[in-house]
Parts: C-alpha cells; structure tokens; sequence
C-alpha cells in the first residue's frame, strides 16, 4: 500500500540513483497533484535534490536513474530521449534552484535569457518573447520591467535576481514547478516575500509545485502535503496536516521536537537538533538507514523496514507501530 494522489502531475515510484559507493536515492515514491504544494524536507545530503534532478533528467552525466516508473502527465520520462526530456524542461516541468547566479548567465541581459526560453520552445518572435518577459517580471513584482530586461544578473540584487529565475521558469506556463531551496542565499526578510509570491503564484496558475526545504516553518505554512526524506529514502510522507499532529517515524519526531505549533514557526527555523550526521549509505544496505541515530533502535531495524499506514494518506517506514508514542509513554 502507498500514498494515492489521484492523477497526479508527477508521479515517481521506487526511484534510485547511486554515485558510485553513495546510494542517493534509495526507492523514492511520491506524487504531486495539480494546484498541490508538496514539500520534500530533510537534513542536507538526504537526496532531495538528486531526487529534483532525476525528475528533471539533470543528473551528471554517466549517473543513471532507475524507477518502478516516472510519469510526467501520464507520460513516461525513463522511456524518453535526451531530447525529448530537454523538450518538456523548461516548458511544461520547470525547476528553480537555490543560487540563481548559477544558473543565470552573467553574460547575457535578462531579457535575452528570458526570451530564449520562449523562442526556443514556443517559436515566438524576439518581440513576442520580449513582451512576454515582461509580463512575466511584473508578475513576480518587480517594477520597470522594460528596464530590467536589459540588466545583466550582476546588477540585480539577490532577492530580485530569484524573482527573475521565477518568471523565466513560468515563461512557458509549466504544469510542475520544482523548487530547490529557493530562498536559503537570501536574507530572512527576502527569504519571506519570495515564499509568499511562490505560494500566490502557484494558487493562481494552479501549478503542481514540488518545493524542497529544510525549513519546517515554510512545510507548515506554504504545504499541503509532505515527505521527510531521510539517507536517501521517504520515510514518512502525508498530508501536512496528518503529519504535523501525529509525527509517528523517530526521525520526523526528532525534526518537529523544537517546532512549536504549525503555522507559529518562524521563517529560517533551523531542523530539529538531532545528535549524529546523515550516514554515506552503500549500495546493498539493508535495514533503517537512520538506526545508528534512533534511541528506539532494535536488532530487528538492520532489517528490511515495513511501510506502515498512520491512517489516512498517512504513511512511514518503520517496525514501531503507528500508536507507539502512546504505549511508551504507557
Ligand atoms: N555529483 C555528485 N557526485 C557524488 N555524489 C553526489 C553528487 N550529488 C549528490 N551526491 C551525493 O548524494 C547524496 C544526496 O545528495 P543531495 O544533493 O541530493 O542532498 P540534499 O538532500 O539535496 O542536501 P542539501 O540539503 O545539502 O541540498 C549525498 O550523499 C551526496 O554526497
Ligand atoms: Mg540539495
């Protein structure tokens, strides 16, 4: 039994990839309906952005990815070209990383980097895609657009320079938009305004949006389902308010321990103190990949773990069962 999201725009099952001796993504299922926030959240290292960049076939070359299936709209990306997977990026998958300087070209104005977009994919004119990035820059506030267009990435500070990696990746109207950390090289304030405009855009296009954080404040408020990934695998995942009232695997108890009420988190909360470091896990691991950092650990956890079912959509790799917090404190 796994979580069902009834046709959904992205759909990944049993997804792994590995470098060499590191296994990074080790079975990751999830889906993101339309008009759906989903977080995925986790210490750093867990894998949530090799898992991003499987999606979007981002992978470093020679890295392969393999999967029970990814569909993007029914359509199956592991059967597709490199071609094809380069056709839909960019179009109707988008993604927008942590550091926009790194994907901003520094030797190219704005506009010519946003239009490019729209050219290439759309075949439109140099003023049609011009007109469009505009429309777009106003969108994501940022005011004198036709005067922004012709800035290069260096003369935009950084909150207005992740407004511009917005708008470039809403130039083609995508269907999923994956967001990867998009506002930790950003100051606390900037960090705020640009969550709040991905969460109104997002309700207004009805974008399916995959938002990677560390950040359980962001979880709780822009989410409306969540998985916490863990050494490369989902260990719990479900809607965010099943998850947030009964946290039932030790490691998102751990995460949510120095979280107050959800939805009275401050922004740039830092996880859950949680002693120890994600391990390096090799391919052929068998068991809990968090037993090492689990006070509740038991022979039987170097085991292959069960998924339970919390109730609901609500689900987690773990032996404990679902009402274990209640027999303990017994
Ligand atoms: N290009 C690479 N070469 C070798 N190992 C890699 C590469 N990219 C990722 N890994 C390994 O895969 C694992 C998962 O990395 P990933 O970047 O997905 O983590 P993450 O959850 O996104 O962490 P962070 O929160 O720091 O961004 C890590 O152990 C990392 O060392
Ligand atoms: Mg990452």
């Amino acid at each position: 039994m796994t979580p069902v999201v009834p046709d959904p725009v992205l759909s990944v099952a049993n997804l792994r990839v590995s470098f060499g001796q590191t296994e990074a993504a080790r079975g990751v299922t999830l889906a993101v309906a339309r008009g759906e926030t989903h977080c995925l959240v986790g210490e750093s290292g867990c894998g949530k952005s090799v898992t991003a960049l499987s999606v979007m076939n981002l992978l470093p070359r020679g890295i392969a990815r393999t999967a029970d299936h990814l569909r993007f709209q029914g359509q199956d990306l592991l059967g597709m070209s490199e071609r094809q997977t380069a056709r839909l990026r960019g179009d109707k998958m988008a993604m927008i990383f942590q550091e926009p300087m790194t994907s901003l070209n520094p030797a190219y104005t704005i506009g010519s980097q946003m239009s490019e977009v729209f050219e290439r994919h759309r075949g439109a004119t140099r003023r049609q895609a011009m007109d469009r990035a505009a429309e777009l820059l106003a969108r994501v506030g940022i005011t004198a657009p036709g005067m922004r267009l012709g800035q290069y990435p260096h003369q935009l500070s950084g909150g207005l320079r992740q407004r511009v990696m917005i708008a470039m990746a809403l130039m083609c109207d995508p269907e999923l938009l994956i967001a990867d950390e998009p506002t930790t090289a950003l100051d606390v304030t900037v960090q705020a305004q640009i969550l709040r405009l991905l969460q109104k855009l997002q309700q207004e296009l009805g974008l399916a949006l995959l938002l990677i954080t560390h950040d359980l404040g962001v979880v709780a408020r822009m989410a409306q389902r969540v998985s916490v990934m863990y050494a490369g695998e989902v260990v719990e995942t479900g809607t965010v308010a099943e998850v947030f009232a009964a946290p039932t695997h030790p490691y998102t108890r751990g995460l949510l321990d120095c979280i107050p009420v959800p939805g009275m988190t401050r922004a740039g909360e830092p996880l859950g103190n949680i002693p120890g470091v994600v391990p390096r896990i090799a391919p052929g691991f068998i068991g809990c990949g968090f037993r090492d950092r689990c006070t509740l650990a038991m022979p039987e956890c170097a085991q292959t773990m069960p998924l339970r079912n919390a109730g609901g959509d609500h689900f987690y790799l773990c032996r404990l069962p679902p009402d274990w917090k209640r027999a303990a404190a017994a």
